[in-house]
């Protein structure tokens, strides 16, 4: 598992989409989403062709089969200590409209959201889609803890609504629950202040830090919206499924009743839902598999990348991409992405505020799910540019 043979660029050059493998010509190494190159665990495989070999793909039920919400509902129990009834968990059609389906049954028109700066880009999408405004707040990458201190200079009466991401894409901070702590007392303070946390890395998190769930703190149990996925941790970004996890039949009636699942106008199909309560329930050895190879790509790029002149890698804590600063390249993000692209034959993301905010200008980020050989060979292609 996870050796270079594991990476089919063929079929990957005719499914990869989002900025990957068939969206690029033949000869570019896309290190752009952060999508696995490493095919699904062997479990979930299984799980579909049984659902398939029955030959019925019927409608499941609105509010998504019991099974699946039951396995959501152990392995969040299992890994944060923290019970969500099973009917107040829905299956969406992924974690990005879990994100934007929170916002639109949570916000009206002129609510304010309070949004990380850099972040992924979904969080204010979202906030603007629903007509709300996105306000943001700096969260730079540092080696210390966070600050929130700030923070809460930013509420005002309009103030409904805070997205946390974390793991937090694309600085790959993992929030420590005293950081978690000081945010949940800050919210605590605020009558109807309500979180939306993505934890959709949650898996993805290296030795020795550890995941906090927002929703373990007691005191904001009833103020969080968890918002998770299965396209990080398992490969499945094509299924396009996601949960959302309430905490209370009120926030899951309104969630429920705009989620337009009763009328069938949206819904998550079963066969996501198959998929993901598989991984969920029998691909846990595989995960634990694919973080440590993780972890051994990550140590070998952050070294490689700090040994190119104007770059400077952190090493994320969590997440599979690295987010290193390139101002001292002489070159801006996009200048970077688009030479790397047309001389090194690497697509990268470039830190613009389209994807992740202002904050993230001087920065590219490179997704490393992917084998050593291909991971070698595209640094080693970036190394050369930036040297000559
Ligand atoms: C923080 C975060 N949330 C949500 C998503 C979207 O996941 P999905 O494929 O389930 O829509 C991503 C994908 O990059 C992400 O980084």
């Amino acid at each position: 598992m996870f050796n270079p043979n594991d990476v089919n660029i063929d079929l990957l050059s005719a499914r990869a989409h989002n900025l990957r493998w068939a969206t690029l010509p033949k000869d570019v190494i896309p290190l752009t989403a952060a999508d696995p190159d490493f095919p699904m665990a062997p479990p979930i495989k299984e799980a579909l062709f049984k659902y398939i070999d029955g030959g019925y793909l019927s409608y499941g039920p609105a509010e998504g089969l019991e099974s699946f919400r039951e396995a959501v509902a152990k392995d969040y129990e299992r890994k944060n200590q923290v019970t969500y009834a099973s009917e107040l968990i829905l299956p969406v059609d992924s974690a990005a409209f879990g994100i934007y389906l929170t916002c639109k049954a949570i916000l009206q028109p002129k609510d304010e959201v309070i949004v990380f700066d850099p972040v992924d880009f979904l969080f204010k999408y979202s906030v603007e889609q629903v007509g709300a405004k996105a306000i943001t707040f700096p969260t730079p990458q540092t080696k210390g803890l966070m600050d929130f201190s700030g923070l809460e200079a930013l509420i005002t009466p309009k103030t409904k609504l805070i997205c946390l991401c974390n793991p937090l894409n694309p600085t790959g901070k993992v929030f420590t629950k005293s950081e978690l702590s000081a945010l949940a007392e800050i919210v605590a303070k605020y009558q109807d202040l309500m979180v939306l946390s993505d934890e959709i890395w949650s898996d993805i998190v290296f030795n020795p830090n550890k995941f906090n769930a927002f929703s373990s703190i007691d005191t904001v149990f009833e103020r969080t919206i968890t918002v998770t996925g299965y396209s990080k941790s398992y490969g499945l970004a094509g299924l396009r499924i996601g949960s959302i996890l309430m905490p209370n039949k009120n926030i899951y009636d309104k969630i429920f009743a705009m989620s337009l699942h009763q009328s069938t106008v949206h819904g998550a199909n079963v066969l996501g839902q198959i998929a993901a309560q598989a991984a969920l329930n029998e691909a846990q050895p595989w995960l634990d598999g694919f973080v440590r190879h993780l972890q051994e790509m990550r140590d070998f790029a952050v070294t490689r990348l700090n040994a190119m002149p104007g770059v400077q890698c952190q090493a994320p804590q969590g997440c599979y991409v690295l987010f290193p600063e390139i101002s001292e390249t002489g070159f801006s993000a996009s200048e970077l992405q688009n030479q790397l692209m047309i001389k090194a034959k690497v697509a990268v993301v470039p830190g613009l505020p389209k994807w992740f905010g202002s904050g993230a200008e001087g920065h590219i980020r490179l997704s490393f799910a992917t084998s050593w050989g291909i991971l070698d060979e595209a640094l080693g292609r970036i190394h050369k540019f930036l040297e000559s």
